[in-house]
């Protein structure tokens, strides 16, 4: 099965600001490792330096090895927009996750523990879609205790100005942080 790349986020001064996916013709680097010897992933979601809760490895974790499915309920981007449009037009704070072009992922109510991953500029994870799901992996080894994170590369539909960029700060404190959450427009 073809496995694709994600990680965006979009959002339009009226419509709902979803994590998408923005990078379908790129192949997924990460693959899930399944080995005799690797321990299965497990995290713990705390209170993170990044941002409000997080989600950290409880255990060490292999490169490559899937982490967690972000779920959430299966709604339509039209339902997306209803919802949420409001709340999210001047907040930068969205739980929505669009798997596909039909897609989106709400984990507001009854999401699972991947909602609370934090986006980083120098992330340790990235997300995967597979038919229509989308998955968590390591793209590097993981000690216990460190948090997991991945590039939302957040794509918004206006243009991104220096102001735009301001109203989504990243905190992620890596080197090299790019201060935003924004990504690159395509
Ligand atoms: C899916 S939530 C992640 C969980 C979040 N920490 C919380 O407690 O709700 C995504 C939101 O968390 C915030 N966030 C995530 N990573 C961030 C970062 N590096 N810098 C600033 N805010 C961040 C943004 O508001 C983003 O829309
Ligand atoms: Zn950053």
């Amino acid at each position: 099965m073809t496995r694709k790349k994600t990680g965006t986020t979009t959002r339009s001064k009226k419509s709902k600001k979803t994590i998408k996916n923005n990078d379908l013709s790129k192949k997924s680097a990460g693959k899930a490792v399944k080995t005799a010897k690797a321990a299965k992933p497990r995290i713990a979601v705390r209170r993170s330096p990044i941002h409000g809760r997080g989600v950290f490895a409880a255990n060490d974790i292999a490169k490559g090895a899937r982490i967690i499915e972000y779920t959430g309920d299966r709604i339509s981007h039209a339902k997306a927009d209803r919802l949420y449009a409001d709340l999210h037009d001047g907040n930068s704070h969205t739980m929505l996750f669009a798997a596909t072009d039909k897609v989106v992922i709400d984990a507001t109510k009854r999401g699972g523990p991947a909602r609370w991953i934090n986006h980083s500029c120098a992330p340790n994870c990235e997300a995967n879609e597979e038919g229509g799901r989308v998955f968590i992996d390591a793209i590097r080894p993981i000690k216990a205790g460190m948090e997991l994170s991945y590039d939302y590369c957040l794509v918004l539909e206006e243009r991104h100005t220096p102001k735009l960029k301001r109203e989504h700060p990243c905190h992620c404190g890596a080197r090299g942080c790019r201060g935003t959450l924004l990504g690159k427009k395509r």
